[in-house]
């Protein structure tokens, strides 16, 4: 008797398992597609490749970055990448800067939507003499696998304040759209010199204090020749580029926000860029431990950024930050003018 109840138990035990993993693996399948709940929906507007879109929902694209995972790990033969369709493709959108304005969260961020592809790396093509001499077919060597209705896109924040950037991207693309993400400029001024600040600690150095390198000695004034002073001045980096390209191929992120309430500022960066919405509360969640919100592919696949990004900040004296705010309150002013986006700077 209790060896036949022990047999219909274990038997019992044995269909709920079976029931249990099916379910697991039927929400895999179904959270990792990320558009839930949403119709299939083909990738809109202008960046489509020249097959018919409505050949490639959204969805089968998700489906396929888990194979082009696998080609990104560098196993692929040409034969398996000439299957699938896989091509490198130039950037249709470039994260230019601005540096410590929260350009790698950005380019992870937007690498949720399933119709974008990221390039990993910082490439550095246009700002480096010795990259651009190489020609354009060594850029797009660069770039990741990725199907033709995907979007490539890189960062690669010197470019926004190099000089012959704005015409050597114009040259490849003069429709490309350009993200700069922005932060309060002391802020990113500091956040600029706690990254040297840290790289020189590594070595062993000793470094200069904050406000000794952002404030002339002579004259107590804001110190214009510091690189972290020039870099916060964005209005003066931008009014370059707008030799090349018109206002509307801009789009302004707000790095403060992005840090704060990421969601708002991603959905505002679908839209200038034509995509349909797809990345949602749900790829995104709070992680108290790092102070940040941290990337929810799936129900298995989360990540966060490396610790280089969100360092503590050293103190700085109260009145060099007072000091420096006044000093780039013109200059915001005038970037909000340009760029249409007024961001609550003091
Ligand atoms: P701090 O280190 O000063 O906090 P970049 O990638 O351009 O170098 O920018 C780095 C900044 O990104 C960090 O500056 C951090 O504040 C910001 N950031 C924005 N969102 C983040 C996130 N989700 N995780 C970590 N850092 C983030």
């Amino acid at each position: 008797m209790l060896f036949k109840q022990q047999a219909w138990l274990r038997q019992k035990l044995l269909v709920l398992g079976s029931l249990a993993v099916g379910s697991l693996l039927y929400l895999v399948a179904r959270v990792g597609s990320l558009d839930r709940l949403q119709p299939i929906c083909p990738i809109e507007g202008r960046f489509g490749g020249a097959r018919n879109q409505a050949e490639f929902p959204l969805r089968a694209l998700q489906f396929k970055r888990g194979l082009l995972h696998e080609f990104r790990k560098g196993n692929a033969s040409k034969e398996q990448v000439r299957l699938h369709d896989l091509v490198q493709q130039l950037p249709k959108a470039i994260i230019i800067g601005v540096r410590k304005g929260g350009t790698r969260a950005l380019l992870e961020m937007l690498n949720l939507h399933p119709a974008v592809v990221k390039a990993s790396q910082e490439i550095h093509f246009f700002d480096n003499d010795e990259n651009y001499a190489k020609g354009i077919e060594w850029y797009r060597k660069k770039m990741p696998f990725s199907y033709p209705q995907q979007i490539t896109i890189e960062k690669s924040p010197a470019y926004f304040i190099t000089e012959e950037v704005p015409e050597r991207i114009y040259k490849m693309n003069s429709s490309i759209k350009l993200l700069i993400i922005v932060r309060e400029p002391t802020t990113r001024a500091i956040s600029d010199y706690t990254q040297v600040l840290e790289g020189k600690e590594r070595k062993n150095k000793t470094y200069y204090k904050f406000e000794k390198l952002a404030i002339d000695p002579n004259t107590c004034e804001v110190n214009t020749k510091y690189k972290a002073v020039r870099t916060s001045i964005y209005t003066k980096h931008l009014e370059r580029w707008l030799k090349y390209f018109p206002i509307e191929q801009f789009h302004i992120v707000d790095g403060d926000r992005l840090i704060t309430e990421p969601l708002p500022e991603l959905q505002l960066v679908e839209k200038f860029l034509n995509l349909p919405p797809r990345i949602s509360q749900y790829n995104l969640y709070f992680n108290a431990t790092r102070g940040f919100y941290c990337l929810r592919f799936n129900i298995i696949f989360n990540k966060c950024l490396a610790g280089s990004k969100g360092r503590i900040h050293p103190e700085v004296d109260p009145s060099v930050i007072t000091k420096l705010r006044k000093f780039f309150h013109p200059f915001n002013q005038k970037f909000y003018q340009i760029t249409g986006r007024t961001l609550n700077w003091p």
